[in-house]
């Protein structure tokens, strides 16, 4: 494939949306041809499933079920939206893909972390990413900046879990950087400006 698969993983409050318009612009400005995109919900179907996967109403819903609904906006996501683009030539920016998977259902629920790979893997034809920008900050710092923008301060059905479901994730997040080459971990506990340009750098050396 011609183009390059980048991707933005991040607990709530990162700063992942601020990030991701920066990324955009500076490639941009840089004369590339750049796709934005996200999970879940990119795809008219994964806009349905995105509408399940948030609605506090679904609180019975099994973290096997969770799994699958995730893996299946993946693979519609993949196939629909990532694959043409990187066909085309094209750098795609994604906020978010299977690494919050793992991170979210694998360590965050406690589930078999292969299992949950080999699920994804299967799910996007073996598309990995060329590189994935972790932004990583303490749970209880990211938390209340996620909360503080939420109206109704309960947030989603996702954002409704307890803070050692958050902590799980963060450390899970830090195990599989450690396993993988194409990570980058960034302190998103400072400054916007200082959490861009680090961004920034990687992307350029990347490429
Ligand atoms: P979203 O509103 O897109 O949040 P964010 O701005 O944090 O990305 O909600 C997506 C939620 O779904 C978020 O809490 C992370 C979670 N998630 C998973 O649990 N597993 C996954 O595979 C993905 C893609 C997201």
């Amino acid at each position: 494939m011609a183009g390059l698969f980048i991707t933005l993983e991040g607990l709530e409050g990162s700063g992942k949306t601020t990030q991701q318009k920066y990324i955009v612009d500076d490639l941009k400005e840089k004369g590339f041809d750049v796709l934005l995109t996200r999970e879940p919900g990119a795809t008219r179907l994964g806009r349905e499933i995105r509408q399940l996967l948030l609605d506090p109403d679904w609180s019975e819903m099994t973290p096997r079920a969770e799994i699958l609904l995730f893996a299946a906006d993946r693979a519609q996501h993949v196939e629909e939206i990532v694959k043409p683009a990187l066909n085309a030539g094209k750098i795609v920016i994604s906020d978010r893909y299977f690494d919050s998977n793992l991170a979210y259902q694998g360590y965050g629920r406690g589930l078999d972390i292969d299992l949950v790979r080999k699920i994804n893997l299967w799910a996007v034809d073996y598309l990995k990413p060329d590189l994935t920008i972790f932004l990583d900050l303490p749970v209880e710092v990211g938390l209340a900046r996620a909360r503080a923008q939420t109206v109704d301060k309960l947030g989603d059905r996702l954002e409704r879990e307890e803070f050692n479901f958050y902590q799980q994730i963060r450390a899970g997040y830090l195990e599989l950087a450690k396993e993988s080459e194409r990570f980058r971990v960034i302190d998103a506990n400072r400054s916007i400006e200082k959490v861009k340009t680090d961004i920034l750098q990687e992307i350029k050396e990347m490429i």
